[in-house]
């Protein structure tokens, strides 16, 4: 009985750390919001910043990635909880363009959570006078997962992006 109770309580301390959408049901809390998924910034020269990034701070950095139905080329910085996506313009419609005009230097453009269920989440924001950017369809986002975007000027001038991620299966 012990072996397996401390199994039991390993799996959980595992979920606590994970800090899941689904660990936090588990733990009975009802947020719409999960994990913090990224955390994205707009940056004007995507190799700079890399090498910045990972030399100055010595931070684990993905290879570049180019998303040309997305508009932008990103890399990934990743640390124990969590990663920033490092963005720069790709193309001329970028729908990054115009921030990077406002904010030549770069800044910071989303922060990305995860929901278990995004037609849910969407339905229950849109109630509250929540709004979402574009036609409000989903769309798939940079990881292939269903996105949306949350207006900034309905939470403190901060866009926030919803992810749909199922469990396990996180970044
Ligand atoms: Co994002």
């Amino acid at each position: 009985a012990g072996r397996a109770a401390g199994c039991a309580v390993n799996v959980r301390l595992a979920a606590n750390r994970a800090g899941s959408y689904h660990a936090g049901r588990r733990r009975g809390f009802t947020s719409m919001i999960g994990n913090i998924n990224h955390i994205a910034i707009v940056v004007p020269d995507l190799d700079v910043a890399a090498a910045h990034w990972r030399d100055v701070l010595g931070a684990e950095v993905s290879q570049a990635q180019t998303l040309p139905e997305h508009g932008v080329r990103i890399v990934f910085v990743r640390s124990a909880n969590g990663q920033v996506e490092l963005m720069e313009p790709f193309g001329e419609a970028s729908p990054i363009a115009g921030f990077l005009k406002r904010n030549p230097h770069g800044g910071m453009h989303h922060v990305c959570y995860e929901v278990a269920n995004i037609d849910q989440a969407r339905a229950k924001l849109e109630a509250k006078g929540v709004r979402v950017l574009g036609d409000g369809s989903v769309k798939n986002g940079a990881h292939g997962n269903p996105v949306l975007f949350l207006h900034p000027k309905d939470f403190n001038g901060t866009l926030i992006e919803l992810e749909q991620v199922t469990e396990g299966g996180a970044h």
